[in-house]
């Protein structure tokens, strides 16, 4: 792997960050200075130190997206642009994928990672992380509509919803609503199935022990912090 490419995938400099820092000798390999930052590297071996500090380089990455509108959640498409082109190459790592799904026109928080097995243990039906949604609807959602929506209720397929919560705020046509599922359409369809209601606005505000950064604006990434890596790799187990 480049240096470049092994900085930045590690959070600690931008691919022209880099340069520079190559530049003025700031990186070591192996302690001596590497003046060029596209020095090919054995990230398993060899010691690279960023002023004076002990690059480490991790086995996954963990990354926090905050979805904006008209990107789809999947590696590639043929007609959308992927949430994947929001993250730099520089940044991106071969098999990283978002972590669940959310419709094009969904907002929020988005996992992206390469660690396949933590997905999958994440996204597994019996243990399903809990996610919360911020939402707003066309209509009222009434006392019943809301048990309903909170007790579970049958989909125009036939699917029978787990236990949900819904709050609502006081114009009773946006709440939070959190499930600890995840079928295609999950909550729009939910909605359609108490009077015909209709989700106008969706953003995830939650994922498991993850909450989106409001530091984030829409479409801007950050790295999880290790508090968080280890909040989520716990929320496997
Ligand atoms: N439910 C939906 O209907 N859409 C999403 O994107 C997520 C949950």
């Amino acid at each position: 792997m480049r240096i470049d490419k092994l900085l930045s995938v590690c959070g600690v400099a931008t691919r022209s960050e880099s340069a520079k820092a190559a530049k003025a000798g700031r990186i070591t390999v192996n302690g001596v200075a590497e003046r060029s930052p596209a020095r090919q590297i054995d990230e398993t071996k060899d010691v690279v130190c960023f002023d004076g500090v002990r690059v480490m380089y991790s086995k996954h990455i963990y990354i926090m997206l905050n979805k904006p509108e008209g990107y789809v959640s999947a590696t590639e498409d043929g007609r959308d642009p992927t949430v994947l082109e929001l993250i730099p190459e520089e940044a991106r790592r071969a098999g990283m994928f978002p972590c669940g799904r959310l419709d094009k026109n969904t907002l929020g928080l988005m996992l992206l990672t390469d660690d396949g097995e933590l997905a999958h243990r994440l996204l597994a039906p019996k243990r399903h992380v809990e996610k919360k949604y911020r939402f707003g609807c066309r209509d009222e959602v009434s006392e019943d509509d809301r048990q309903a929506l909170e007790n579970g209720l049958r989909l125009a397929d036939g699917y029978v919803t787990k236990p949900a919560t819904v709050e609502l705020f006081d114009d009773r046509k946006s709440g939070i609503i959190t499930l600890h599922e995840g079928k295609y359409h999950q909550i729009k369809r939910m909605f359609g199935a108490v009077n015909d209601n209709r989700i106008i606005f969706l953003e995830r505000i939650t994922f498991g022990p993850l909450t989106l950064d409001d530091k984030l604006a829409r479409g801007e990434w950050r790295y999880l912090d290790d508090a968080e890596v280890d909040a989520l790799t716990e929320a496997g187990k």
